[in-house]
Protein backbone atom coordinates (compact mmCIF):
# COMPACT_ATOMS: atom_id res chain seq x y z
CA UNK A 1 0.00 0.00 0.00
CA UNK A 2 1.49 3.12 -1.16
CA UNK A 3 1.67 6.53 1.70
CA UNK A 4 1.16 9.78 1.30
CA UNK A 5 2.64 11.52 4.68
CA UNK A 6 3.24 15.06 5.39
CA UNK A 7 6.82 16.50 4.83
CA UNK A 8 7.73 19.33 7.39
CA UNK A 9 10.81 20.89 8.19
CA UNK A 10 12.99 18.58 5.81
CA UNK A 11 11.24 15.41 7.45
CA UNK A 12 8.49 13.17 6.67
CA UNK A 13 6.25 12.57 9.29
CA UNK A 14 4.60 9.42 9.42
CA UNK A 15 3.55 8.13 13.22
CA UNK A 16 0.78 8.71 15.39
CA UNK A 17 -1.38 11.14 13.04
CA UNK A 18 -5.21 10.23 12.10
CA UNK A 19 -5.19 8.20 8.78
CA UNK A 20 -7.17 8.23 5.88
CA UNK A 21 -7.74 5.63 3.58
CA UNK A 22 -7.18 6.25 -0.20
CA UNK A 23 -9.39 4.75 -2.83
CA UNK A 24 -9.30 3.93 -6.42
CA UNK A 25 -12.74 5.58 -7.64
CA UNK A 26 -12.98 3.55 -10.42
CA UNK A 27 -12.57 0.25 -8.53
CA UNK A 28 -13.30 0.78 -5.11
CA UNK A 29 -9.76 -1.07 -3.84
CA UNK A 30 -7.81 0.35 -1.51
CA UNK A 31 -4.22 1.88 -2.98
CA UNK A 32 -3.17 4.26 0.11
CA UNK A 33 -3.15 5.80 3.34
CA UNK A 34 -2.30 9.17 4.10
CA UNK A 35 -1.40 11.12 7.72
CA UNK A 36 -3.39 14.19 7.73
CA UNK A 37 -1.79 17.11 9.35
CA UNK A 38 -2.79 18.31 12.71
CA UNK A 39 -2.74 21.86 13.89
CA UNK A 40 0.83 21.76 14.90
CA UNK A 41 2.17 20.37 11.76
CA UNK A 42 0.38 22.83 9.91
CA UNK A 43 2.01 25.28 12.48
CA UNK A 44 5.69 23.53 11.95
CA UNK A 45 5.17 23.81 8.34
CA UNK A 46 4.49 27.39 8.50
CA UNK A 47 7.41 28.56 10.72
CA UNK A 48 9.57 25.93 8.38
CA UNK A 49 8.66 28.11 5.26
CA UNK A 50 8.90 31.29 6.72
CA UNK A 51 12.66 30.37 8.20
CA UNK A 52 13.73 28.64 4.82
CA UNK A 53 12.88 32.03 2.48
CA UNK A 54 16.20 34.12 3.19
CA UNK A 55 17.84 30.73 2.34
CA UNK A 56 15.74 29.73 -0.43
CA UNK A 57 16.37 33.59 -1.74
CA UNK A 58 20.07 33.44 -1.96
CA UNK A 59 20.23 30.48 -3.84
CA UNK A 60 21.19 31.83 -7.31
CA UNK A 61 19.03 31.09 -10.30
CA UNK A 62 21.72 29.17 -12.41
CA UNK A 63 21.22 26.81 -9.55
CA UNK A 64 17.01 26.90 -9.14
CA UNK A 65 17.14 26.55 -12.92
CA UNK A 66 19.29 23.48 -13.03
CA UNK A 67 17.16 21.66 -9.92
CA UNK A 68 13.59 22.24 -11.69
CA UNK A 69 15.91 20.93 -14.96
CA UNK A 70 16.61 17.96 -13.15
CA UNK A 71 13.20 17.54 -11.74
CA UNK A 72 12.17 17.23 -15.29
CA UNK A 73 14.21 14.92 -16.93
CA UNK A 74 13.72 12.46 -13.32
CA UNK A 75 9.83 13.09 -14.41
CA UNK A 76 10.70 11.70 -17.71
CA UNK A 77 12.34 8.87 -16.81
CA UNK A 78 9.34 8.15 -14.81
CA UNK A 79 6.81 8.97 -16.95
CA UNK A 80 4.47 5.71 -16.72
CA UNK A 81 4.71 5.02 -13.23
CA UNK A 82 3.34 8.51 -12.75
CA UNK A 83 0.89 8.22 -15.29
CA UNK A 84 -0.72 4.69 -13.98
CA UNK A 85 -0.32 6.59 -10.48
CA UNK A 86 -3.08 8.94 -11.30
CA UNK A 87 -4.80 7.19 -13.23
CA UNK A 88 -5.59 4.69 -10.24
CA UNK A 89 -5.93 7.59 -7.50
CA UNK A 90 -8.12 9.55 -9.84
CA UNK A 91 -9.38 7.27 -12.57
CA UNK A 92 -8.23 9.66 -15.19
CA UNK A 93 -7.46 7.15 -18.56
CA UNK A 94 -4.07 6.42 -19.21
CA UNK A 95 -3.91 8.30 -22.25
CA UNK A 96 -4.92 11.71 -20.36
CA UNK A 97 -2.72 11.11 -17.60
CA UNK A 98 0.39 10.48 -20.27
CA UNK A 99 -0.45 13.54 -21.60
CA UNK A 100 -0.58 15.42 -17.88
CA UNK A 101 2.65 14.07 -16.92
CA UNK A 102 4.28 15.01 -20.57
CA UNK A 103 2.82 18.53 -19.62
CA UNK A 104 4.35 18.48 -15.92
CA UNK A 105 7.73 18.29 -17.35
CA UNK A 106 7.59 21.10 -19.78
CA UNK A 107 5.82 23.23 -17.16
CA UNK A 108 8.99 22.30 -14.88
CA UNK A 109 11.43 22.96 -17.95
CA UNK A 110 9.74 26.08 -18.64
CA UNK A 111 10.15 27.15 -15.08
CA UNK A 112 13.41 26.44 -15.19
CA UNK A 113 13.87 28.57 -18.31
CA UNK A 114 12.23 31.79 -16.69
CA UNK A 115 14.33 30.99 -13.40
CA UNK A 116 17.03 32.83 -15.56
CA UNK A 117 14.70 35.67 -17.16
CA UNK A 118 14.08 37.14 -13.91
CA UNK A 119 14.88 40.86 -15.36
CA UNK A 120 13.80 44.28 -14.81
CA UNK A 121 14.69 47.80 -16.86
CA UNK A 122 16.47 50.87 -15.89
CA UNK A 123 14.05 53.61 -15.88
CA UNK A 124 16.35 57.05 -16.46
CA UNK A 125 15.09 60.06 -14.27
CA UNK A 126 15.14 62.55 -16.66
CA UNK A 127 11.60 62.18 -17.76
CA UNK A 128 10.83 64.67 -14.68
CA UNK A 129 12.51 67.89 -14.35
CA UNK A 130 13.50 66.67 -10.95
CA UNK A 131 15.28 63.66 -11.97
CA UNK A 132 18.18 64.86 -14.42
CA UNK A 133 20.66 63.41 -12.31
CA UNK A 134 18.66 60.45 -11.31
CA UNK A 135 18.42 56.83 -12.75
CA UNK A 136 16.48 54.41 -10.98
CA UNK A 137 16.92 50.24 -11.98
CA UNK A 138 14.36 47.93 -11.18
CA UNK A 139 14.98 43.94 -9.60
CA UNK A 140 11.91 40.97 -9.22
CA UNK A 141 12.59 39.65 -5.70
CA UNK A 142 11.23 36.84 -4.12
CA UNK A 143 7.92 37.30 -2.56
CA UNK A 144 8.86 35.23 0.61
CA UNK A 145 6.48 32.21 1.07
CA UNK A 146 3.95 31.05 -1.69
CA UNK A 147 0.95 28.86 0.04
CA UNK A 148 -0.35 26.70 -2.62
CA UNK A 149 -3.43 24.98 -2.69
CA UNK A 150 -3.67 22.80 -5.56
CA UNK A 151 -6.84 20.53 -6.73
CA UNK A 152 -7.51 17.27 -7.62
CA UNK A 153 -8.50 17.06 -11.75
CA UNK A 154 -4.92 17.71 -12.96
CA UNK A 155 -3.11 16.49 -9.76
CA UNK A 156 0.57 16.78 -11.25
CA UNK A 157 0.81 19.55 -13.66
CA UNK A 158 -1.63 21.65 -11.27
CA UNK A 159 1.25 21.43 -8.47
CA UNK A 160 4.08 21.75 -11.26
CA UNK A 161 2.66 25.31 -12.42
CA UNK A 162 2.87 26.48 -8.38
CA UNK A 163 5.65 24.83 -7.39
CA UNK A 164 7.97 25.33 -10.35
CA UNK A 165 7.52 29.15 -10.37
CA UNK A 166 7.43 29.82 -6.45
CA UNK A 167 10.88 28.44 -6.86
CA UNK A 168 12.36 29.81 -9.93
CA UNK A 169 11.37 33.04 -8.21
CA UNK A 170 13.55 32.11 -5.25
CA UNK A 171 10.18 31.69 -2.82
CA UNK A 172 9.95 29.15 0.08
CA UNK A 173 6.72 27.04 -0.39
CA UNK A 174 3.96 25.35 1.90
CA UNK A 175 1.48 22.99 -0.30
CA UNK A 176 -1.78 21.35 0.37
CA UNK A 177 -2.70 19.13 -2.54
CA UNK A 178 -6.08 17.75 -2.69
CA UNK A 179 -7.16 15.35 0.05
CA UNK A 180 -8.35 12.87 -3.14
CA UNK A 181 -4.76 12.93 -4.78
CA UNK A 182 -2.39 12.99 -1.66
CA UNK A 183 -0.30 9.94 -3.16
CA UNK A 184 0.91 11.50 -6.35
CA UNK A 185 2.18 15.01 -4.58
CA UNK A 186 3.94 12.82 -2.46
CA UNK A 187 5.69 11.35 -5.35
CA UNK A 188 6.24 14.68 -6.92
CA UNK A 189 7.93 15.64 -3.64
CA UNK A 190 9.92 12.89 -3.55
CA UNK A 191 11.08 13.68 -7.00
CA UNK A 192 11.97 17.01 -6.62
CA UNK A 193 14.04 16.21 -3.33
CA UNK A 194 15.98 13.77 -5.18
CA UNK A 195 16.25 16.72 -7.90
CA UNK A 196 18.01 18.53 -5.43
CA UNK A 197 15.29 20.51 -4.15
CA UNK A 198 16.50 22.07 -0.67
CA UNK A 199 15.20 19.98 1.95
CA UNK A 200 13.49 23.22 3.93
CA UNK A 201 12.56 24.99 0.46
CA UNK A 202 9.22 23.04 0.54
CA UNK A 203 7.00 21.93 2.96
CA UNK A 204 3.91 19.53 2.38
CA UNK A 205 0.84 19.32 4.89
CA UNK A 206 -2.58 16.84 4.27
CA UNK A 207 -5.78 17.39 4.83
CA UNK A 208 -8.81 19.44 4.24
CA UNK A 209 -10.96 22.84 4.42
CA UNK A 210 -8.94 22.94 8.44
CA UNK A 211 -5.54 22.96 6.57
CA UNK A 212 -5.80 25.32 4.20
CA UNK A 213 -7.98 27.72 6.10
CA UNK A 214 -4.99 27.73 8.57
CA UNK A 215 -2.20 28.40 5.59
CA UNK A 216 -4.85 31.18 4.44
CA UNK A 217 -4.75 33.20 7.86
CA UNK A 218 -1.65 33.04 8.32
CA UNK A 219 0.58 36.08 7.91
CA UNK A 220 4.22 34.31 7.52
CA UNK A 221 2.79 33.72 3.74
CA UNK A 222 2.83 35.96 1.19
CA UNK A 223 0.90 34.55 -1.73
CA UNK A 224 -1.32 32.41 -1.84
CA UNK A 225 -1.78 30.10 -5.26
CA UNK A 226 -5.43 28.57 -5.23
CA UNK A 227 -6.67 26.47 -8.03
CA UNK A 228 -10.13 24.98 -7.08
CA UNK A 229 -13.81 26.32 -6.85
CA UNK A 230 -15.73 29.30 -6.16
CA UNK A 231 -16.95 29.00 -2.68
CA UNK A 232 -13.35 27.95 -1.53
CA UNK A 233 -12.27 31.11 -3.27
CA UNK A 234 -14.04 33.22 -1.39
CA UNK A 235 -13.77 31.87 1.75
CA UNK A 236 -9.81 32.18 1.13
CA UNK A 237 -10.50 35.89 -0.05
CA UNK A 238 -12.38 36.95 3.12
CA UNK A 239 -8.96 35.46 5.62
CA UNK A 240 -6.32 36.48 3.35
CA UNK A 241 -6.12 39.76 5.22
CA UNK A 242 -3.50 41.75 3.05
CA UNK A 243 -2.11 38.46 0.98
CA UNK A 244 -2.08 38.88 -2.52
CA UNK A 245 -4.59 35.30 -3.72
CA UNK A 246 -3.75 34.37 -7.21
CA UNK A 247 -7.05 32.24 -8.21
CA UNK A 248 -7.65 29.68 -11.26
CA UNK A 249 -11.34 28.91 -10.48
CA UNK A 250 -13.64 27.20 -12.77
CA UNK A 251 -15.98 28.06 -15.74
CA UNK A 252 -18.61 26.75 -18.30
CA UNK A 253 -16.78 27.22 -20.79
CA UNK A 254 -18.51 27.88 -24.20
CA UNK A 255 -17.31 27.62 -27.84
CA UNK A 256 -19.16 28.32 -30.85
CA UNK A 257 -19.52 26.65 -33.94
CA UNK A 258 -20.14 29.45 -37.17
CA UNK A 259 -22.48 28.58 -40.46
CA UNK A 260 -19.08 28.36 -42.58
CA UNK A 261 -17.34 26.24 -39.69
CA UNK A 262 -15.69 23.04 -40.90
CA UNK A 263 -18.42 20.88 -38.68
CA UNK A 264 -16.35 17.33 -38.88
CA UNK A 265 -13.36 19.35 -37.23
CA UNK A 266 -15.45 20.88 -34.64
CA UNK A 267 -17.57 17.76 -33.43
CA UNK A 268 -14.31 15.70 -33.21
CA UNK A 269 -12.60 18.63 -31.30
CA UNK A 270 -15.56 19.07 -29.22
CA UNK A 271 -15.63 15.21 -28.51
CA UNK A 272 -12.35 15.01 -27.60
CA UNK A 273 -11.58 18.17 -25.01
CA UNK A 274 -15.37 17.82 -23.98
CA UNK A 275 -15.07 14.86 -22.42
CA UNK A 276 -11.28 14.14 -21.38
CA UNK A 277 -10.72 13.42 -17.88
CA UNK A 278 -14.73 13.01 -17.67
CA UNK A 279 -15.26 16.64 -17.96
CA UNK A 280 -13.06 17.69 -14.78
CA UNK A 281 -11.48 20.11 -16.39
CA UNK A 282 -11.93 24.04 -15.95
CA UNK A 283 -11.97 24.49 -19.75
CA UNK A 284 -13.96 21.72 -20.66
CA UNK A 285 -16.51 22.38 -23.56
CA UNK A 286 -19.78 22.46 -21.94
CA UNK A 287 -21.93 24.63 -23.80
CA UNK A 288 -21.87 25.14 -27.32
CA UNK A 289 -23.34 27.11 -29.72
CA UNK A 290 -24.50 26.37 -32.68
CA UNK A 291 -25.72 28.23 -35.79
CA UNK A 292 -29.25 27.53 -36.13
CA UNK A 293 -28.43 26.57 -39.87
CA UNK A 294 -26.02 24.04 -38.86
CA UNK A 295 -27.78 22.25 -35.61
CA UNK A 296 -28.75 18.76 -37.31
CA UNK A 297 -25.58 18.07 -39.18
CA UNK A 298 -23.67 19.05 -36.16
CA UNK A 299 -25.16 17.28 -33.75
CA UNK A 300 -25.46 14.13 -35.60
CA UNK A 301 -22.24 14.28 -35.92
CA UNK A 302 -20.84 15.22 -32.63
CA UNK A 303 -23.26 12.42 -31.71
CA UNK A 304 -21.24 9.86 -33.53
CA UNK A 305 -17.89 11.05 -32.68
CA UNK A 306 -19.13 10.69 -28.97
CA UNK A 307 -20.38 7.37 -29.17
CA UNK A 308 -16.82 6.20 -31.03
CA UNK A 309 -15.42 7.07 -27.59
CA UNK A 310 -14.36 4.29 -24.92
CA UNK A 311 -16.05 4.57 -22.19
CA UNK A 312 -13.97 2.35 -18.90
CA UNK A 313 -11.16 1.37 -16.56
CA UNK A 314 -8.76 4.18 -16.95
CA UNK A 315 -5.64 1.99 -16.60
CA UNK A 316 -6.41 0.83 -19.90
CA UNK A 317 -4.68 2.06 -22.70
CA UNK A 318 -7.43 2.92 -25.36
CA UNK A 319 -9.98 4.06 -22.81
CA UNK A 320 -10.92 7.75 -23.51
CA UNK A 321 -13.50 8.15 -20.61
CA UNK A 322 -12.94 6.79 -17.08
CA UNK A 323 -14.90 7.98 -14.57
CA UNK A 324 -15.36 11.13 -11.69
CA UNK A 325 -13.69 11.80 -8.38
CA UNK A 326 -16.08 9.87 -6.75
CA UNK A 327 -19.73 8.39 -7.00
CA UNK A 328 -21.31 11.36 -5.01
CA UNK A 329 -19.80 13.43 -7.70
CA UNK A 330 -21.52 11.26 -10.68
CA UNK A 331 -24.77 11.61 -8.89
CA UNK A 332 -24.34 14.98 -8.57
CA UNK A 333 -23.78 15.14 -12.77
CA UNK A 334 -27.00 12.85 -13.00
CA UNK A 335 -29.37 14.94 -11.22
CA UNK A 336 -28.10 17.57 -13.40
CA UNK A 337 -29.50 15.90 -16.28
CA UNK A 338 -32.36 14.80 -15.24
CA UNK A 339 -32.93 18.39 -14.08
CA UNK A 340 -32.49 19.65 -17.75
CA UNK A 341 -34.13 16.75 -19.33
CA UNK A 342 -37.60 17.17 -17.09
CA UNK A 343 -37.31 21.20 -17.76
CA UNK A 344 -37.42 20.72 -21.88
CA UNK A 345 -34.17 19.72 -22.99
CA UNK A 346 -33.20 16.69 -25.44
CA UNK A 347 -30.54 13.35 -24.85
CA UNK A 348 -28.94 13.12 -27.53
CA UNK A 349 -26.70 10.17 -25.69
CA UNK A 350 -25.40 9.17 -22.34
CA UNK A 351 -27.33 10.17 -19.26
CA UNK A 352 -26.49 6.83 -17.79
CA UNK A 353 -24.24 6.00 -14.58
CA UNK A 354 -22.02 3.55 -13.26
CA UNK A 355 -20.79 4.00 -9.98
CA UNK A 356 -18.48 6.70 -10.56
CA UNK A 357 -18.82 6.64 -14.25
CA UNK A 358 -21.20 8.68 -16.41
CA UNK A 359 -21.27 7.62 -19.99
CA UNK A 360 -20.36 10.70 -22.05
CA UNK A 361 -24.02 12.51 -22.37
CA UNK A 362 -25.04 15.45 -24.99
CA UNK A 363 -27.90 17.54 -24.55
CA UNK A 364 -29.80 19.66 -27.17
CA UNK A 365 -31.31 22.79 -26.38
CA UNK A 366 -31.21 22.85 -22.30
CA UNK A 367 -32.84 25.82 -21.03
CA UNK A 368 -30.64 28.86 -20.46
CA UNK A 369 -31.19 29.14 -16.20
CA UNK A 370 -30.53 25.09 -15.77
CA UNK A 371 -27.32 23.81 -13.89
CA UNK A 372 -26.18 22.00 -17.06
CA UNK A 373 -25.61 25.32 -18.79
CA UNK A 374 -24.98 28.35 -16.65
CA UNK A 375 -23.13 26.48 -13.67
CA UNK A 376 -19.76 24.54 -13.71
CA UNK A 377 -20.72 21.24 -14.65
CA UNK A 378 -17.22 19.76 -13.99
CA UNK A 379 -18.69 16.36 -15.59
CA UNK A 380 -18.78 14.47 -18.86
CA UNK A 381 -21.66 16.62 -20.23
CA UNK A 382 -21.74 18.99 -23.59
CA UNK A 383 -24.94 20.69 -24.30
CA UNK A 384 -25.62 22.04 -27.93
CA UNK A 385 -27.65 25.70 -27.59
CA UNK A 386 -28.61 27.29 -31.25
CA UNK A 387 -27.95 30.54 -32.23
CA UNK A 388 -29.18 33.02 -35.09
CA UNK A 389 -26.46 35.63 -35.41
CA UNK A 390 -23.09 35.95 -34.21
CA UNK A 391 -24.39 38.98 -32.02
CA UNK A 392 -26.50 36.46 -30.22
CA UNK A 393 -24.09 33.84 -30.04
CA UNK A 394 -21.28 36.48 -28.23
CA UNK A 395 -24.43 37.46 -25.74
CA UNK A 396 -25.47 34.47 -24.95
CA UNK A 397 -22.39 33.34 -24.18
CA UNK A 398 -21.52 36.41 -22.25
CA UNK A 399 -24.40 35.61 -20.53
CA UNK A 400 -22.57 33.89 -17.03
CA UNK A 401 -20.53 34.50 -14.30
CA UNK A 402 -17.30 32.99 -15.26
CA UNK A 403 -15.07 34.16 -18.20
CA UNK A 404 -12.42 31.23 -18.10
CA UNK A 405 -11.30 30.31 -22.40
CA UNK A 406 -13.68 30.21 -25.10
CA UNK A 407 -13.70 28.41 -29.05
CA UNK A 408 -14.14 29.03 -31.79
CA UNK A 409 -14.95 27.36 -35.30
CA UNK A 410 -15.15 29.70 -38.24
CA UNK A 411 -12.92 30.01 -41.69
CA UNK A 412 -13.81 34.04 -41.57
CA UNK A 413 -11.77 36.31 -40.69
CA UNK A 414 -14.11 39.63 -39.40
CA UNK A 415 -16.40 36.88 -37.31
CA UNK A 416 -13.03 35.41 -35.63
CA UNK A 417 -11.79 39.10 -35.30
CA UNK A 418 -15.07 40.34 -33.87
CA UNK A 419 -16.12 37.36 -31.59
CA UNK A 420 -12.36 37.48 -29.91
CA UNK A 421 -12.70 41.08 -29.25
CA UNK A 422 -16.19 40.74 -27.90
CA UNK A 423 -15.98 37.58 -25.41
CA UNK A 424 -15.49 38.56 -22.03
CA UNK A 425 -12.92 35.82 -21.11
CA UNK A 426 -8.79 35.35 -20.14
CA UNK A 427 -8.16 33.44 -23.47
CA UNK A 428 -9.96 32.76 -27.10
CA UNK A 429 -9.03 29.63 -29.42
CA UNK A 430 -10.15 30.32 -33.34
CA UNK A 431 -10.61 27.05 -34.71
CA UNK A 432 -10.52 25.29 -31.76
CA UNK A 433 -12.11 24.93 -28.16
CA UNK A 434 -11.87 26.59 -25.17
CA UNK A 435 -10.22 23.29 -23.69
CA UNK A 436 -6.44 23.87 -25.74
CA UNK A 437 -4.09 24.99 -23.16
CA UNK A 438 -0.43 24.94 -23.82
CA UNK A 439 1.21 25.02 -20.07
CA UNK A 440 3.93 28.18 -20.78
CA UNK A 441 1.05 30.72 -22.18
CA UNK A 442 -0.78 33.14 -19.89
CA UNK A 443 -3.96 31.17 -18.56
CA UNK A 444 -6.47 32.44 -15.76
CA UNK A 445 -9.90 34.21 -16.29
CA UNK A 446 -11.90 36.73 -15.51
CA UNK A 447 -15.34 37.70 -13.42
CA UNK A 448 -15.93 34.35 -11.49
CA UNK A 449 -13.07 32.40 -12.92
CA UNK A 450 -10.25 33.66 -11.12
CA UNK A 451 -7.66 36.27 -10.43
CA UNK A 452 -4.12 36.64 -12.23
CA UNK A 453 -2.29 34.23 -14.41
CA UNK A 454 -0.61 31.13 -14.55
CA UNK A 455 1.91 29.81 -16.42
CA UNK A 456 5.39 30.07 -15.37
CA UNK A 457 6.56 33.35 -16.73
CA UNK A 458 3.67 35.19 -15.37
CA UNK A 459 3.22 33.04 -12.43
CA UNK A 460 6.84 34.53 -11.61
CA UNK A 461 5.39 37.62 -11.71
CA UNK A 462 2.86 37.40 -9.77
CA UNK A 463 4.94 35.41 -7.27
CA UNK A 464 7.68 38.40 -7.34
CA UNK A 465 7.89 42.16 -6.11
CA UNK A 466 9.09 44.53 -8.28
CA UNK A 467 12.28 46.08 -6.19
CA UNK A 468 13.44 49.53 -7.40
CA UNK A 469 16.82 50.77 -6.62
CA UNK A 470 17.58 54.39 -7.52
CA UNK A 471 20.87 56.24 -8.18
CA UNK A 472 21.24 60.13 -7.71
CA UNK A 473 24.36 61.08 -8.98
CA UNK A 474 25.80 63.79 -6.77
CA UNK A 475 26.48 67.57 -8.46
C1 LIG B 1 -7.84 23.40 -15.19
O1 LIG B 1 -8.76 22.64 -14.90
O2 LIG B 1 -7.88 24.62 -14.98
C2 LIG B 1 -6.61 22.86 -15.86
C3 LIG B 1 -6.83 22.73 -17.30
C4 LIG B 1 -5.57 22.35 -18.02
O3 LIG B 1 -4.47 22.64 -17.55
O4 LIG B 1 -5.67 21.79 -19.12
Amino acid sequence: MRKAQPYINGKWIHSNRPTALVKSPYSGEVIGEQWLATTEDVESALSSAYEAKKEIASIPAYERSKILKKAAMLLENEKETFAKYISQELGKPLKNTLDEVSRSIETLEQSAEEAKRLMGETIPGDASHRGTKAIAMTFRVPVGVVAAITPFNAPLNLICHKIGPAFAAGNSIILKPAPQTPLIATELLKLLLEAGFPERGINMVLGGVEVGQQMVKDDRVNVISFTGGVVASRNICALAGMKKVLLELGGNAATIVHEDADLKRAAALCAKTGYSNSGQSCISVQRIYVHESVVEPFTQLLKKEVEKLKVGDPLLPDTDVGCLVDEAAARRVMSWIQEAVASGAMLICGGIQRGATVEPTVLLNPPKRSKVVCEEVFGPIVNILPYRTIEEAIAEANDSSFGLQAGLFTNRMDIAYKVAHSLEVGGVVINGTSNFRLDHWPYGGVKNSGIGREGPRYAIEEMTELKMIVFQIPE
